[in-house]
């Protein structure tokens, strides 16, 4: 009976017509996003998971570049770069920065390259680079910070030179330009116990001898930026790969003095940073007062597979806040402003 119908079905309305049976095909991983979920895997344009750890963004005209950690399951491969005009989706552009293959370089291949931030000089029309930078071999000894510059933000980076500042121990770090122009290198120092910050020279190339101690609490993972006058600092405590309390201080001048403001995380998990560690806060081109704060959620045993939580921060009485939030778009900062 079945068959007969079919075949008269067939008759009507002839063989090369099949029934369209309605399709919901599954969201492919390269699908288009339009908004973040924080923790939750993260692939690029070309479906691949994105790879840029401890990472930092830069912004160059309506574009966003995302700089991070490249890694294998512990190795470090070099620095990444990625670039977005929306923040969602991320093309992957290049390795930015190439460990060497000579083995006498201070970027040999089996290095550390960590926490890179790039900045660009109006000055000399480049794109600088500094990261955390750690012999082939070493471990953690070495704690230099090393410096790249590039003619355009895709790179290729080319190696300039890595050092202690000022002779300082330096791990943990970041890169903030103020206002005027002015370059900052903030970065972890005598065993991560003390914090400095270093003003750069006009190339930001190199730390001037304007660099002091900014407080001796044993923090890493700094991320500064500036709100209403004010500097504000999100750093971490040090436990390695696993996650610990966030703290917040708050500044009127760059070298202090710095007032501990406590933990700006709220919700669940909050104390962990849910599960997470500060790496970047990125103020939202064209929108005044808006910040997204950037952890990673590290994974030891594969680090390529440490999860990303980008959120966005809000001013409660004038105080920066982080909520858990476990999707949200930027039209968020439309409806708080
Ligand atoms: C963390 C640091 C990371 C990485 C890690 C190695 O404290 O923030 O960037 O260096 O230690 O254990």
């Amino acid at each position: 009976m079945k068959h007969l119908l079919t075949a008269l079905l067939g008759l009507l309305f002839g063989m090369s017509a099949p029934l369209v049976v309605a399709q919901t095909s599954p969201p492919t991983p390269t699908a288009k996003r339009t908004s973040f979920k924080p923790g939750e895997l993260w692939y690029d344009t070309d479906g691949n998971l994105i790879n840029a750890h401890g990472g930092g963004l830069l912004l160059v005209g309506d574009a966003y570049y995302w700089y991070g950690e490249k890694r294998a399951q512990h190795q470090e491969e070099g620095v990444n770069v990625y670039s977005s005009k929306d923040l969602y989706n991320w093309k992957y552009e290049a390795v930015a920065l190439t460990p060497a293959t000579e083995a006498q370089s201070d970027i040999a291949a089996g290095c550390l390259m960590e926490r890179p931030k790039v900045v660009y000089n109006q000055k000399t029309k480049q794109y600088v680079m500094w990261f955390h930078l750690e012999l082939k071999g070493q471990g953690y000894k070495a704690a230099r910070a090393g410096v790249a510059v590039a003619d355009k933000p895709t790179g290729p980076f080319r190696y300039v030179s890595s050092f202690r500042p000022n002779g300082n121990m330096s791990r943990d770090m970041g890169l903030f330009v103020d206002d005027d122009g002015a370059a900052y290198h903030i970065y972890s120092s005598r065993e991560n116990y003390d914090l400095r910050l270093a003003r750069l020279s006009a190339d930001y190339l190199t730390p001037t001898t304007q660099d002091s101690l900014l407080f001796a609490k044993h923090r890493e993972a700094p991320a500064l930026f500036k709100q209403g006058g004010k500097y504000y600092l999100i750093t971490s405590g040090c436990t390695g790969w696993a996650p610990n309390e966030a703290s917040l201080h708050v500044a009127d001048k760059l070298f202090g003095p710095w007032q501990l403001l406590g933990d700006p995380l709220t919700g669940p998990n909050a104390k962990l940073t849910y599960g997470g560690q500060s790496t970047y806060v990125l103020p939202l081109a064209g929108k005044k007062d808006a910040f997204i704060f950037m952890a990673d959620r590290w994974n030891p045993k594969d680090l390529k597979d440490s999860r990303y939580l980008w959120l966005p921060v809000q001013f409660r009485a004038g105080q920066p806040t982080i909520d858990w939030i476990e999707q949200w778009d930027l039209k968020y900062f439309s409806k708080q402003l």
